[in-house]
């Protein structure tokens, strides 16, 4: 068994996990999920981990400048975490993870990371030290600006960690 890592761009690499994406979150799956309906940003790198070349682990990186409190401030996104059900429980999410936090690492501008995700999911992120963010989340939906607080918004340290305070995405949302 081969286990390889890639960070690719994006918007190239979707036609090689929507396989994956389709089967994890297919429509009816979807329908039933907190952001249904949501309209999402597209990433700018995407963590691949593929087992004997097939795709079985992705995460999502978004870099965004918002606004925290007033002022300029830089984001790492993470978003489409997702393993296929066939290879969980052996760590690719853990892994495909570490190495989407170190990119926004190296990459020395980004402040925090920050993630969505449903309620029930917090949890295997608090344990991988992830802490709640507790203020309000702005972002684009449709146009507008708009109150986004359908998934609980998570943030992990790099430079700093804001916890609370108006969050504006500007922009749409991961
Ligand atoms: C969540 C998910 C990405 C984990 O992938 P994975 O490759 O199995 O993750 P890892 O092997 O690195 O870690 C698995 C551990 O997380 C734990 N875990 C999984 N879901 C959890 C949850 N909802 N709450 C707390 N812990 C959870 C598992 O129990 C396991 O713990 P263990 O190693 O002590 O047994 C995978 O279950 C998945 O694709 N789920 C459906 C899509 C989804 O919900 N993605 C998250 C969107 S925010």
């Amino acid at each position: 068994m081969s286990i390889e890592i890639e960070i690719v761009t994006g918007d190239p690499a979707w036609p090689r996990v929507k396989p994956l994406f389709d089967l994890v979150w297919p429509p009816e799956t979807v329908a039933q999920l907190p952001w249904a309906g949501v309209e999402f940003a597209h990433p700018d790198l995407r963590v691949i981990v593929e087992v004997d070349e097939l795709p079985v682990c992705h995460v999502s990186l978004y870099r965004r400048e918002g606004i925290w409190r007033d002022r300029p401030i830089r984001i790492g996104g993470i978003g489409g975490v997702l393993t296929h059900p066939s290879f969980r429980k052996q760590g690719l999410a853990s892994v495909a993870l570490d190495a989407a936090l170190h990119t926004l690492r190296d990459e020395r501008s980004n402040d925090f990371a920050l993630l969505f995700c449903a309620s029930e999911m917090t949890g295997f992120y608090t344990s991988r030290n992830w802490k709640p963010y507790m203020g309000e989340v702005f972002a684009e939906q449709r146009g507008a600006r708009v109150r986004f607080d359908a998934m609980q918004p998570l943030v992990y340290y790099l430079k700093r960690a804001p916890h609370e305070g108006e969050l504006d995405l500007r922009g749409l949302p991961w």
